[in-house]
């Protein structure tokens, strides 16, 4: 069964799509079967993995993206989804089981102008249809924005586990606490439509530090957030098994210029992986190695 992941913190810019992509490129590189489903209307993830010429024929046919599983409301998730996503630029498969289900700038209407059917709101719409491929995934990754609306809804009401990247600044604190206390609200609202085979409703499994400097002092940050975390443990506002990541992510130049390159970071960097220097593409192999050693010990 696929282990569905939402990647928030209602604090922006922390690097919640540059974890998700990288952290996805990590788990293909090791054989895993991954799936990037982009909730952010930013469509960030989306222009990265596709590059702008092909996500711009997307964005400019008002096919394609997410957004039209739910107005026309005709497309299927399954024949939304780009395979292999990463290309050269001569177009060949050079990451060989990352997926992603592109976004483009018109999912900003799910949250004011569309107007559904109350009985079946976008997050149950969205989770009918992701039910039809789970199984061809060991991983579903869902990028949100910095918040709890629709669209990021969608993404939370099908995803078991929560990862909240962040900066060791008390900004990410915040938006840590304001994540758990939407979070329980939603939970609440959406219960009625959740069906047993979902498995549990995400709740916050893991922390990860993100974008630190070299010769930065995390250790105050880091025991900050640990009690917090420990608080929430305690009122069982997050997961048993919630804990920061042992593993951080540095800041490091290449981060950028992935993007720029339509690249995740360990295909750029393959040269320097070499050298014996340990580079930010150990980073993030390790946090993704941590993150599939959690899921042997959630424990509900
Ligand atoms: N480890 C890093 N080193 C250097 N730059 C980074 C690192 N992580 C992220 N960045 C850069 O910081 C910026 C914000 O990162 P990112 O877009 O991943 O954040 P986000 O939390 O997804 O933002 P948003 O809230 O807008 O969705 C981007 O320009 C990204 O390239
Ligand atoms: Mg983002």
């Amino acid at each position: 069964m696929a282990r569905k992941i939402a990647f928030i913190n209602y604090k922006g810019g922390v690097g919640k799509t540059s974890l998700l992509v990288n952290i996805a490129a990590c788990l293909a590189k090791l054989g895993k079967r991954v799936l990037i489903c982009d909730f952010d209307t930013q469509s960030n993830a989306s222009i990265w993995l596709l590059r702008l010429d092909r996500w711009n024929k997307i964005n400019t046919s008002s096919q394609g993206a997410v957004y039209s599983i739910f107005d026309p409301g005709e497309a299927k998730v399954s024949d939304l989804v780009v395979k292999d996503v990463v290309r050269s630029k001569t177009g060949e498969v050079v990451l060989p089981g990352l997926d992603i289900l592109p976004t483009t700038f018109n999912l900003v209407d799910l949250e004011n102008e569309f107007r559904g059917d109350p009985a079946r709101p976008p997050y149950v719409i969205f989770r009918d249809q992701l039910e039809a491929i789970e199984s061809n995934y060991d991983f579903i990754l869902f990028d949100c924005p910095p918040n709890i609306l629709r669209a990021s809804q969608c993404g939370i009401f099908s995803a078991n586990e929560i990862y909240v990247p962040s900066n060791p600044d008390a900004l990410s604190l915040i938006g840590f606490t304001l994540l758990v206390e939407k979070l329980g609200k939603f939970h609440q609202l959406s219960a009625s439509f959740r069906k047993s085979s979902q498995g549990v409703p995400a709740r916050v499994q893991g922390i990860i530090f993100n974008s630190i400097k070299t010769g930065v002092d995390i250790d105050v940050p880091r025991m900050r957030m640990q009690l917090r975390m420990n608080q929430y443990r305690s009122a069982k506002r997050v997961a048993p098994s919630a804990k920061l990541f042992e593993q951080h992510v540095r800041d490091a130049m290449v981060v950028r210029r992935a993007v720029t390159l339509g690249l995740p970071v360990n295909l750029v960097n393959a040269s320097a992986d070499s050298s014996g220097e340990s580079t930010v593409v150990d980073d993030y192999r390790k946090v993704a190695m941590e993150l599939i050693r959690h899921g042997d010990g959630i424990t509900d």
